[in-house]
């Protein structure tokens, strides 16, 4: 079974109660049980890591490469500066799926640029609670492919 590892970054344990207007209301209790419970319908397993740190979310980028096959990660606003997460990926061989719950491209123009995106396989933005899921099916779908090109050789 394929392992996912989830990583939220800074603020985002406060979903549902953060700027609902951008973020939604749904809390991330919430938003994890879905998320955990979309991967586990696919076939997958997926366990979900928080952090309003910078050096902690690189070193769960270093764990993962151990012990998961993949991971999603929403690194909120390190997103937009951060290089030591951006090589922390680059770093790493599994793919890693870039989300956002908002479209990141349609707000501040701080947010439109994403420092970690040319390191992730694919950028996910502007679907609510949705990007998430997208991201966890991102990866199913790429394993797929991978396995059945396996199979044809
Ligand atoms: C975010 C967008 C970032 O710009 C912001 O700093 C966040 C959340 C999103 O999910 O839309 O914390 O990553």
């Amino acid at each position: 079974m394929r392992k996912i590892l989830l990583i939220h970054g800074p603020n985002l344990n406060l979903l549902g109660e953060r700027e609902p207007g951008v973020y939604g209301t749904d809390t991330f209790e919430t938003i994890n049980d879905e998320i955990t419970e979309h991967a586990m319908a696919l076939g997958m397993h997926c366990e979900v890591f928080q952090s309003n740190h910078e050096g902690e979310i690189i070193d769960q980028l270093h764990l993962a490469r151990k012990k998961f096959d993949g991971v999603v990660i929403n690194a909120g606003a390190y997103t937009h500066y951060s290089y030591a997460i951006r090589d922390a990926i680059a770093a790493i061989k599994i793919p890693v799926v870039e989300v956002h719950l908002s479209n990141i491209h349609a707000r501040d123009e701080f947010r439109s640029k994403s420092v970690i995106a040319p390191v992730c396989a694919g950028q996910i933005s502007g679907f609510g609670k949705y990007s998430y899921l997208m991201g966890i099916d991102a990866l199913a779908y790429r394993w797929k492919a991978e396995d059945e090109n396996e199979q044809a050789e």
